[in-house]
């Protein structure tokens, strides 16, 4: 697989690092963008991302590895996060990770081996208003039930 950008993306990269009073703030984005179109960071990722944003593999890398939410392992085309923090415990949260976990057969941070879906236990996503929730990929699914999880896990095999 050819890892690069295209040009539209290259073009977006500089916009990031515009935005920036140090264009090495805009690895965060970038790393997402990247993310988003490889499914996950792998070492040659990880070292393209270095080459256009003009920075050392190993700075990529520390970046990439301090904040769980970039993936340094293939994901499931469906990522499943469920937040049991506080007020999503408090209404049930634990218990569907524990049964979403169960369906899935699936560890934490890890994916299906089919790789339709990806598991992830996940701290406050600023949606307790509506606890207890689910994001699916980037969708928030708030006042979730078992069943409604359910439903949602059928409706995407
Ligand atoms: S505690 Fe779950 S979204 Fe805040």
């Amino acid at each position: 697989m050819m890892i690069e950008f295209t040009a539209d993306e290259l073009h977006h990269v500089e916009a990031l690092k515009a935005k920036y009073p140090d264009s090495k703030a805009a690895i965060m984005p970038v790393l997402w963008m990247a993310q988003k179109k490889w499914g996950w960071l792998s070492e040659d990722v990880m070292q393209y991302v270095g080459s256009v944003m003009n920075l050392p593999y190993a700075h990529v890398k520390g970046v990439a590895t301090f904040y769980t939410m970039y993936f340094k392992k293939p994901m499931g085309k469906h990522h499943v996060q469920v937040c049991t923090n506080v007020s999503c415990m408090l209404r049930g949260g634990t218990e569907i990770f524990q049964a979403v976990k169960e369906r899935l057969g699936c560890e934490n941070n890890s994916a299906t081996a089919d790789g339709t879906f990806s598991l992830e236990e996940v701290e406050c996503m600023g949606a307790c208003g509506g606890a207890p929730m689910i994001a699916i990929n980037e969708t928030f699914h708030e006042n979730v039930t078992m069943e409604k999880v359910n439903a949602l896990l059928d409706s995407l095999r």
